[in-house]
């Protein structure tokens, strides 16, 4: 049984991390177990940026966007001989279980690092895309979304006003979840995501928006992901093709930060705890990842997931064509 654990948070910060790491560290305590955060992620563990947790260091904390943990986007990570520092270190501070929480990227940067020495681990997903397989919803994707969608309502009244189109850009580089989501949600008649490039046709858009002005239409949303491709011109050429007065917002990191709602609180309180009580029954060499499947908490095998690709809900997508019809 784990003596002595580490939390990080690795990747691009979520809302709702903070509450994970509340989770994992006086989880840990009331099994008797020490804690260390480790600072700045996968690049701390190389520096050797260990602290030791108690239950105040976690206070007031539940609120907060962001990580009190800080997190750093690795690349000396990927170097099999700089890693091994970070092995020194986590083996110097007697390590013996690791909960890390994060996107896609980190979940292979923690399998990874289970293989290689062997420690256990768990990892928590966190990502405001929620692109990460095996798990129906990450935390920080329902905050990230709630934010989307107040500016894309925001957005509205001006498109509404001034009888313009306005598309607008969220994150996503790779993945359309939260594009589609709030597209979805925020009642946009068109949504792009990264999944569909060839959607982005400003031809075939144009004769979409046509047919809505025709009928009357005298604004119009078009949600789309950074990961589509260059928004820059994209309005003007819309403009162009419709006629109508087209404008780009770009929503950026608004996205990321914020307070996080009830549920990226909750899934961080319920994946924290879930971690740490399925950390205390590994074995070496054994890793595992907490999840939300059908509406259920579970603990998966990582090497069962870690190269999946989780993919996008054509259904859902196609359904939207109906209500922006
Ligand atoms: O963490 C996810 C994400 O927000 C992506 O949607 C976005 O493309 C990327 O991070 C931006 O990352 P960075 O923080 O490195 O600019």
């Amino acid at each position: 049984m784990a003596k002595r654990i580490a939390v990080m948070t690795t990747g691009g910060d979520a809302c709702g991390m903070n509450s994970a790491i509340r989770s994992v560290v006086r989880t840990a305590i009331s099994q008797g177990i020490d804690v260390y955060g480790v600072e700045e992620g996968l690049h701390g563990l190389l520096n050797n940026r260990l602290i030791p947790m108690d239950l105040s260091s976690v206070g007031g904390i539940i609120n907060r966007g962001g990580t009190i943990l800080k997190t750093v986007r690795s690349k000396d990570f990927h170097d099999k001989s700089i890693r091994s520092t970070a092995y020194l270190n986590l083996e110097a501070a007697k390590i013996d279980g690791i909960v890390s929480i994060g996107g896609d990227g980190s979940r292979k940067g923690m399998y990874t690092i289970t293989k290689e020495t062997g420690i256990p681990s768990v990892f928590v997903p966190a990502s405001i895309d929620n692109d990460v397989s095996g798990t129906d919803i990450t935390i920080g994707f329902d905050t990230a979304v709630n934010v989307a969608l107040d500016a894309v309502d925001k957005i509205r009244d001006t498109a509404a006003s001034h009888e313009r189109i306005f598309i607008v850009e969220v994150m996503g580089r790779e993945h359309g979840f939260l594009a589609l989501e709030v597209g979805l949600t925020g009642g946009a008649e068109i949504i792009l995501i990264p999944e569909l490039k060839e959607e982005m046709n400003v031809e075939k858009m144009a004769n979409l928006l046509n047919s809505g002005i025709k009928r009357g239409k005298k604004s119009s949303i078009i949600v789309m992901a950074e990961g589509v491709g260059p928004s820059a011109d994209l309005a003007d050429k819309i403009e162009k093709a419709t006629g109508m007065e087209t404008r780009l917002t770009v929503l950026g990191y608004i996205q990321r930060g914020g307070t996080p709602t009830a549920y990226s609180r909750k899934l961080g309180l319920v994946f924290g705890y879930e971690a740490v009580m399925a950390l205390k029954g590994l074995k070496r060499g054994e890793s595992r990842m907490t999840a939300i499947s059908s509406g259920s908490v579970k603990i998966h095998d990582t090497k069962d997931f870690v190269n999946r690709q989780k993919k996008i809900d054509m259904k859902l997508y196609k359904m939207n064509s109906v209500f922006s019809l």
